[in-house]
């Protein structure tokens, strides 16, 4: 079969610099990863003996556990550092928490960090492949991924597709990965929300950027929410939330602007009737869920990739 059979190096730190073909390798053995998450009967402990660490100095809930459960359901061990109870509140520095844990025989480490560039310097530090799990605003790129995967089970296809992001695009690693991810392969990516909140720094990117929801909606394939941040600035970039929903929120009317059948996606938590109205988010066009469990067959693939002596 064409394309790539392993992924580059030893670690997983953007989607900046993963190729075309580097990105289908993970889908495609994301795909066939899935079957094994309902189906006990198809695991096979291909990873076993191998350890993975998850090192969250943001919370998490789906990233978190996708990990984890990507590495037990491949018979590997994972482990959380638990970085609130750990020597990091001593002072320790994150490359010397990394070169411990490297000394344990720790073969991967997950990080989320508010840092952007954390992961970078964790993996200059350390033997283990390092996966970074969103640092700072900068990237998500597991996320992008599962969200790539997605859109191709739904779509089938990337070339031409029309991505409205939409939302808190400043403060979101999401937008980035994605940004990186969809316009790699071929689609054509907007970028909508405030104008305290998406700035025209993004056209680098590839991306159209603007402050007109419609626009952006209008014709898209694919309406992508973002979540409003809150906690990130201690100056309100909106005047409130009811505000925010009536502007930019996505309900059942801008939907229509959307091609028939357009994917609702959501990369969570979400903000209820904020970013996205209460139907829209349970609405049949709405693969939010859908998602979840992709992250998990992503992050499985993902492991298998950089942990299996035999790549894919
Ligand atoms: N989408 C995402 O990163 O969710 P968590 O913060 O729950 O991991």
């Amino acid at each position: 079969m064409p394309g790539a059979t392993r992924l580059s190096g030893k670690d997983l730190l953007g989607l900046k610099n993963l190729t075309e073909d580097e990105i289908m390798l993970i889908l495609r053995s994301a795909a066939r990863m899935k079957a094994r998450i309902d189906d006990t009967g198809k695991r096979s402990p291909e990873l076993s003996g191998k350890s993975v660490v998850t090192l969250f100095y943001e919370n998490s809930t789906r990233t978190k556990m996708s990990f984890m459960m990507a590495g037990k359901y491949l018979g590997a061990s994972a482990t959380d550092l638990g970085v609130a109870t750990s020597s990091v509140n001593k002072g320790e520095r994150l490359a010397e928490t990394g070169i411990n844990l490297d000394q344990m025989g720790v073969n991967m480490m997950i990080i989320r960090h508010q840092t952007t560039g954390a992961p970078h310097l964790l993996a200059r530090n350390v033997r283990a492949s390092v996966v970074n799990a969103g640092d700072g605003a900068n990237e998500h790129p597991t996320q992008a991924l599962l969200d790539l995967m997605t859109i191709y089970e739904r779509l089938g296809g990337f070339d031409g597709l029309k991505v409205a992001i939409l939302g808190d695009i400043s403060h979101s690693r999401v937008a980035r990965s994605n940004a990186f991810g969809l316009i790699r392969l071929g689609a054509k990516v907007t970028l909508a929300g405030p104008a305290t909140l998406v700035s025209g720094s993004f056209r680098a990117l590839g991306a159209d950027v603007t402050t007109n929801i419609l626009e952006a909606v209008e014709g898209s394939d694919v309406v992508m929410g973002l979540r409003i941040q809150l906690e990130r600035d201690k100056a309100p970039n909106f005047p409130n939330l009811r505000e925010y929903s009536s502007l930019f929120g996505v309900n059942a009317r801008i939907l229509k602007h959307a091609k028939k059948g357009a994917l609702v996606m959501h990369p969570g938590p979400v903000n209820r009737g904020v970013e996205l109205s209460a139907d829209v988010i349970d609405g049949s066009q709405s693969v939010i869920y859908q998602q979840v469990k992709n992250g998990v067959a992503v992050r499985m693939a993902l492991l298998k990739l950089l942990l299996s002596e035999e790549g894919d």
